[in-house]
């Protein structure tokens, strides 16, 4: 299995537009510390690729990544469909920017499908463009397209809606289900059955299911939740008044951060998502020595991981 890092940012980027916080003004002054949105590739066979997540930056993502780019015919790409961990705009947004395809194969879970139908009207808007061609992502793993090695699964994580559908229908999952029951937002569980590699992907996680925990134990590698480090800091940066666990994102600092879980696994473990609040942006602060004395980093933009 081959994985391209493709972005590591939380929404907004690094910088994002209308930010000067240290993390944003650092990096218009560097740009080697630019982030853009968190998103994945992974080839599924010699011809096919799927991103995972489509983010505002998805064409120059593609760009950027000579494995995505089309060709040798002239309107052939490896591009073969998006995989959605969630139905946030940040990995969304980026869907209306493969309107050029005759069709664009989407697998996403059954709430995220609906939301993006239902409230964000995306088939009404694309369809007079391309077809969209949906398949329900679920926690039995089924082969990322025909004949490929790679199975796909979905870890569900979070039952937290995005903003633009917070009212709406009631709960699948009824009444006492845990809050991530209803699979708003999953971890992707990606394996490999000819060389055996797995991949846990979880760029967004409000809780830590024992479902999750076991996915990891048993993964060679975890790309994962960095987008706050400390659970106040978007109250100390003023940008909200939730904490990063409110917020639907376990931090990874902390007597409950993610860090703690993850120092113990056997698992290679690389941090993704960051917000531009988070120290992490820049790679002076002193958190990323505190990192590598657990084992842990943060992933950089165009990673190849081999598995
Ligand atoms: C998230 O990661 O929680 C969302 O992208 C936040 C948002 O855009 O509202
Ligand atoms: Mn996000
Ligand atoms: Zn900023």
């Amino acid at each position: 299995m081959l994985l391209q890092v493709l972005g590591t940012a939380a929404g907004g980027g690094v910088p994002q537009w209308n930010c000067a916080c240290p993390g944003c003004s650092g990096a218009r002054a560097h740009p080697a510390r630019r982030r853009s949105h968190a998103s994945l590739a992974v080839r599924a066979d010699d011809e096919h690729w799927y991103l995972v997540n489509a983010t505002p930056d998805l064409a120059a993502q593609i760009e950027d990544t000579p494995a995505l780019h089309p060709g040798p015919q002239r309107r052939r790409t490896p591009v073969a469909g998006l995989v959605l961990t969630d139905a946030e705009l940040d990995h969304t947004l980026g869907i209306a920017r493969l309107r050029e395809a005759d069709r664009i194969e989407l697998l996403a879970t059954a709430p995220v499908r609906a939301a993006l139908g239902d409230r964000a009207h995306l088939d009404d808007l694309l369809t007079p463009y391309a077809e969209l061609v949906w398949r329900e992502l679920g926690s039995r793993p089924m082969p990322l397209c025909d004949g490929s090695d790679v199975e796909i699964s979905a870890l569900p994580v979070s039952g937290k809606r995005p903003r633009y559908a917070v009212n709406g229908s009631g709960t699948a999952a009824g009444p006492g289900a845990p809050p991530h029951a209803d699979p708003w937002v999953i971890a992707l569980r990606l394996h490999d059955r000819r060389t055996g590699g797995t991949v846990v992907y979880a760029p967004a996680l409000a809780a830590w299911p024992d479902a999750f925990q076991e996915a990891l134990v048993g993964a060679d590698c975890v790309l994962i939740d960095g987008t706050f480090w400390d659970d106040e800091e978007p109250r100390r940066s003023g940008f909200s008044s939730r904490t990063a666990t409110g917020m639907g994102h376990l931090p990874i600092d902390g007597p409950d951060g993610t860090a703690t879980r993850l120092a113990p696994l056997a698992t290679r473990c690389f941090y993704t998502h960051l917000n531009n609040t988070n120290p992490l942006v820049d790679p002076d602060a002193p958190q990323h020595k505190r990192l590598a004395e657990m084992g842990l980093a943060v992933a950089a933009e165009g990673m190849e991981i081999a598995l």
